[in-house]
């Protein structure tokens, strides 16, 4: 049961309340396309947006809105620096594929930059220093180290006490030079583009399903379906996956942010805790002039550990503590996918399909990884080279840690499913206040329950149609989240996010 007021009452992120998202097509000609996109993030546009840039015929398309997903619901630092990563890259990937990474990063962060100052896009993009830090002594060599691999690997970074916003640190690592922008905003830029180079948007728009072949064919939820020579899956998991396993590859990882009015001046720059729960720290300016103070972390496997109404509780503690803030205005969640060796998949989905490409698996840094990943993508959709096409290969296994990820991940797996099975419901439907849901015993059997705020009760049965674990409810989100691969769907059981694409089954509600 609920056990915490939540303000704000509803989750909203401060990115798309603050900006109107262009008027894109609802229902067109189902034309063929050269290239079909799915998925409306930062991927799906910047991929769109090169491609009808350079002549090719696109569809790009989403389940929702645009922008809907995790792309607004970031925090929108633009950096190269992603926590503590490159000592770990170093060790187990190698100084060349380290290296191509920070490079990759660094050079979607001057794309973006390049983008908005030749387009003059008017985003809130800021120049900003980032910093990892740490309160703990266990960091300080982690934090030592990975200083050290900076220096291996040529990154442009220092070592400090002291950071601007006056914050209480032991150590710090500075990457000079880094960004900050509005999200939404600078898409928007590109949606326009897209709509008005001749390209195609639908929203509200789920695939189910695809027939491979050398026109490929994307069946749609509706019963239509989409015609083109190539596919890009930029949907987190791919809504097909016969042959690359993604789901027992890749682990969902939900997040959550806090908005509020900072009290002080803002000093600047953009921070991010080395230890967890992680803190994750930066401003963005308002009309009137005020900051917005966005302070988010508290990540946790999806569906899994203490109720999601806890982690805002947690954020807010923080803001508290560390900024004397004792209101949040916005609040807000979402989900990133990370990878076994903990870099993105983005290429062709398998070895053997030449004309189907994924990209996801961005470990909460799809702002540059992202950006990345579509520069990448149109250059082998155009046929040509990509000096990036073998770090981010997604059928790559040469790295040897993952081959232990792969076995924890689905031991995992195995684990929530037998839990799931075993969870004994002690709650039961005529318990449940308006606003709360929860798994109840109904007739000797789990089933899943919301009561609405008029009363209404919306059951659905728990068994997540992807594989068969029991979802768990999010007292945050007002959602059933799946603990195995991380699948959501809504009180009513309709797919919020894969890898499921059915929803769960509702049960008789006459209650
Ligand atoms: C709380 C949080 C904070 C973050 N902060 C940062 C940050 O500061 N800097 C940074 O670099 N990164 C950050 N990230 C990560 C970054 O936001 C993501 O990596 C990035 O937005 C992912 O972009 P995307 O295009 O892959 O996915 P999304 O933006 O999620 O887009 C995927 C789209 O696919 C659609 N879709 C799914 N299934 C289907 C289907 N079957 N049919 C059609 N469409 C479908 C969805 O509706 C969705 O719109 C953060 C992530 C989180 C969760
Ligand atoms: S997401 Fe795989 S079993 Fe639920």
């Amino acid at each position: 049961m609920d056990q915490f007021k939540l303000e704000p009452d509803k989750p909203e992120s401060y990115w798309l309340e603050s900006s109107k998202r262009p008027h894109t097509e609802k229902k067109v000609e189902l034309a063929d396309a050269d290239v079909i996109i799915a998925g409306a993030g930062i991927t799906g546009i910047t991929l769109a947006y090169l491609l009808v840039k350079a002549g090719v015929r696109v569809i790009l398309f989403d389940a929702g809105r645009v922008m809907n997903g995790t792309t607004g619901h970031t925090t929108a630092k633009v950096t190269a620096q992603h926590g503590l990563i490159y000592d770990r890259l170093l060790n187990e990937a190698g100084r060349e594929k380290a290296q191509m990474y920070y490079q990759a990063n660094a050079e979607a962060l001057s794309f973006i930059r390049s983008q908005i100052k030749q387009q003059q896009i008017s985003c809130d993009y800021s120049v900003q220093d980032a910093y990892v830090f740490t309160n703990d002594d266990d960091y300080l060599s982690k934090l030592e180290r990975e200083y050290k691999a900076y220096q291996t690997l040529g990154i442009h970074g220092s070592l400090t006490a002291n950071i601007p916003i006056g914050l209480d640190v032991k150590s710090a690592i500075a990457m000079e030079g880094q960004a900050q922008f509005h999200p939404v905003k600078y898409l928007n830029y590109f949606v326009s583009e897209i709509i008005k180079e001749g390209g195609t948007i639908l929203e509200q728009t789920p695939a189910v399903d695809v027939e491979t072949g050398n026109l490929i064919q994307v069946k749609l939820r509706d019963g239509n379906v989409l015609k083109g020579k190539q596919l890009v899956m930029a949907t987190h998991f791919p809504f097909y996956d016969k042959k690359g396993f993604y789901f027992a590859r890749l682990e969902p990882q939900r997040s959550y942010v806090i908005g509020a009015r900072s009290k002080t001046e803002y000093a600047g720059g953009m921070y991010i805790s080395a230890e967890k729960p992680k803190r994750s720290i930066r401003a963005t300016p308002l009309d009137n002039g005020d900051q917005l103070l966005l302070i988010g972390g508290d990540g946790h496997k999806t569906g899994q550990g203490i109720e999601e109404a806890r982690h805002y509780n947690a954020l807010l503690q923080y803001a508290k503590e560390t900024f004397k803030i004792d209101k949040a205005e916005y609040r807000w969640s979402a989900q990133d996918l990370k990878t076994l060796d903990g870099i993105p998949y983005i290429g062709h989905q398998t070895s053997g399909e030449s004309n189907l490409f994924i990209a996801t698996g961005y470990d909460k840094w799809g702002m540059t990884n992202g950006t990345a990943g579509a520069l990448l993508l149109r250059d082998l959709i155009l046929g040509k080279e990509s000096e990036y096409q073998q770090l981010y290969n997604p059928s790559r296994f040469d790295i040897n840690p993952s081959l232990g990820n792969v076995i924890s991940f689905n031991a995992d797996v195995a684990k929530q499913l037998i839990k799931g099975k075993l969870d004994r419901p002690d709650q039961t439907v005529e318990e449940l206040a308006a606003g709360e849901g929860g798994t109840v015993v109904i007739d000797g059997k789990r089933a899943g329950a919301y009561r609405d705020e008029m009363g209404q009760l919306h059951m659905v049965d728990t068994t997540c149609t992807h594989l068969g674990c029991e979802v768990k409810w999010n007292s945050g989100d007002k959602s059933w989240d799946c603990p195995c691969h991380g699948s959501r769907f809504s009180y009513q059981g309709e797919v919020l996010e894969g890898p499921a694409t059915k929803p769960l089954k509702r049960l008789d509600e006459k209650r």
